[in-house]
């Protein structure tokens, strides 16, 4: 993994520092900045201080964490950091290591707070600069230690029953400190906190703008291929490579490449979309490959998951390489790796047990000798999005659901055909149609089809069938981490099943699928 400060140095733009101490909300801090227009970035606590100054922080964000300022190992930070003049807030764990390096007091709190509580403001002036004198603060609290002496220079500025030192300040170096969480949508006004921290207290400009983090992406670009140099682009119509497309494309023009693989395990007509959009609407150059009965070929008799998305992942590696070999002078692959990717591999947690082996391009780079580019990796999603707008995609490219890699493979469960992935089409065609007519779409994450191997007794007309069933999958969620089932009204749900049964030859029994994520996962394979 390439360091993440390779092009941020390069840019001559304020950053704000997020020092992680392994907190869960540390990447909702993160967005919160980014929220209020001003650029920010997440690194470990143990960050050397070399580097921290090359990024030359604005402003610096001490997360929360499990640990105690006076447990083993105690995650800590160079107090170097808090002579340079910068401004700091600290947030629970962030505030109690403030006050202990600089002379105050932490200890344990006869119980742990947890939940809701109410700040009275003391002082209206800095982080609260939105308040008004002893104006009451909604807040959220979850801690085990907390501060009873304050350092030199320190005073109270609000105090909560529980937590008489509930938020901190020394105006004069431009230190605070929160016990509670601002970042989180249970301390309602935490937005304001913030706020005045990067405007009131650091000084800073909502400058952070999809026009200008687009037009820092194509600098960027620009400035690391050399101008005979071309960038291969693996496109699949999702949101993430079809934006890190476009970007390349304003930075390079024909430059760029891009290679759009059919591999047969597509939605009905998704082929024709994608190259319509990108051919026809945005002038790029795309080469199309058919690979679909390779695929089949490959992926014939085979029902075991790993193994589908092992044969699907290889098969692509071969075809995706063979068209790269062809597009001369090329030197870059794109690849559309989002912040959340970046910082999951710079954050320190630990391995997590493989429950599906993802199938992208991994592996490619290395094998073919390409030089990576990551448009999109300061990029949180929501501002993926934007920039796509920015570029001019359609909006209903953008507001997409997912889509996996290995595409209806691992919603056709069982033995793949093409005579049972064209049912599956059918079906999923008819599914969306509802979802998106019933006003439904874009408040459900995900919403597909899943074609099971399983035959049971109906009849059609006077007709016995024996057909398969098919499972309609619709989930709500955040960022597919964790998932629940989506409460579609009977009578939407009516409207699919009758339609499938109906319309669809092979499936005669719909059922829905009511299991959140964890303990089921959101594809069924
Ligand atoms: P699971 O099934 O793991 O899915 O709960 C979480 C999210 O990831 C998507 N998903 C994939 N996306 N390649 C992808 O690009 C894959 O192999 C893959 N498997 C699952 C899934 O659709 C959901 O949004």
């Amino acid at each position: 993994m390439e360091p993440v400060l390779v092009y941020l140095s390069a840019m001559d733009r304020p950053v704000v520092l997020v020092l992680d101490f392994g907190s869960q909300t540390t990447q909702l801090i993160a967005r919160r900045v980014r929220e209020q227009r001003v650029y920010c970035e997440i690194h470990p606590h143990t960050l050397p201080f070399d580097t921290l100054q090359r990024i030359s922080p604005r402003a610096i964000i001490l997360s929360g964490g499990p640990a105690s300022v006076y447990g083993d190992d105690a995650p800590t930070l160079d107090p170097r950091l808090l002579e340079l003049g910068v401004p700091v807030l600290g947030i629970c764990y962030g505030a109690q290591l403030l006050a202990h390096l600089l002379g105050g007091k932490v200890e344990r709190a006869h119980a742990r707070e947890y939940g809701a509580a109410t700040l009275t403001v003391e002082r209206p002036e800095g982080i609260f600069h939105r308040f008004a004198p002893r104006e009451p603060l909604e807040v959220w609290m979850s801690h085990g230690d907390r501060i009873v002496a304050l350092p030199d220079g320190f005073e109270n500025i609000g105090s909560s029953a529980n937590t008489p030192c509930c938020a901190i300040a020394d105006r004069s170096r431009r230190f605070y400190g929160v016990q509670f969480h601002p970042e989180v949508v249970h301390t309602p006004r935490g937005s304001d906190v913030l706020a005045a921290f990067l405007f009131e207290v650091a000084r800073l400009q909502p400058t952070w703008t999809p026009g200008t983090f687009t037009e820092e992406a194509v600098q960027m670009v620009r400035a690391r291929v050399g101008p005979h140099e071309h960038v291969i682009c693996g496109l699949s119509g999702g949101v993430d490579s079809s934006v890190a497309a476009l970007l390349c494309h304003r930075a390079l023009g024909d430059r760029l490449t891009c290679i759009f693989v059919d591999n047969g395990l597509l939605r009905r007509g998704e082929a024709e979309q994608v190259l319509g959009t990108f051919r026809e609407n945005f002038q790029l150059d795309v080469v199309a490959v058919d690979a679909r009965e390779r695929f089949l070929t490959a992926l014939a008799g085979v029902t075991d998951p790993e193994k589908k998305r092992k044969t699907i992942g290889r098969v692509f590696i071969e075809v995706f390489e063979e068209q790269a070999k062809l597009v001369k002078d090329a030197r870059f692959l794109v690849q559309g790796t989002l912040y959340p990717d970046v910082i999951e591999s710079v954050s320190h947690k630990g391995p997590s047990a493989v429950i599906k082996s993802h199938h992208n391009v991994g592996g490619l780079p290395d094998r073919m000798n390409l030089t990576l580019i990551e448009p999109l990796r300061e990029m949180f999603k929501d501002e993926v999005r934007a920039a796509g707008e920015e570029l001019g995609m359609p909006r209903d490219v953008l507001g997409r659901h997912p889509f996996p890699g290995p595409g209806l493979a691992i919603r056709c469960l069982g033995e793949l055909t093409e005579g049972r992935l064209e049912v599956l089409r059918g079906a999923d065609a008819i599914v969306t149609d509802e979802i998106r007519s019933a006003g439904l779409y874009d408040s459900i994450w995900q919403s597909f089809c899943v074609l099971l191997p399983v035959r049971s007794v109906g009849v059609m007309g006077d007709e016995r069938t024996y057909d398969e069933t098919l499972a309609v999958r619709a989930v709500t969620s955040v960022d597919g981490m964790t998932a629940d089932w989506a409460k579609i009204p009977y009578d939407v749900l009516a409207r699919i099943s009758n339609r499938v049964i109906n319309e669809v030859r092979g499936i005669n029994r719909v059922v829905y699928d009511i299991s959140s994520k964890p303990p089921a996962t959101i594809e069924w394979e």
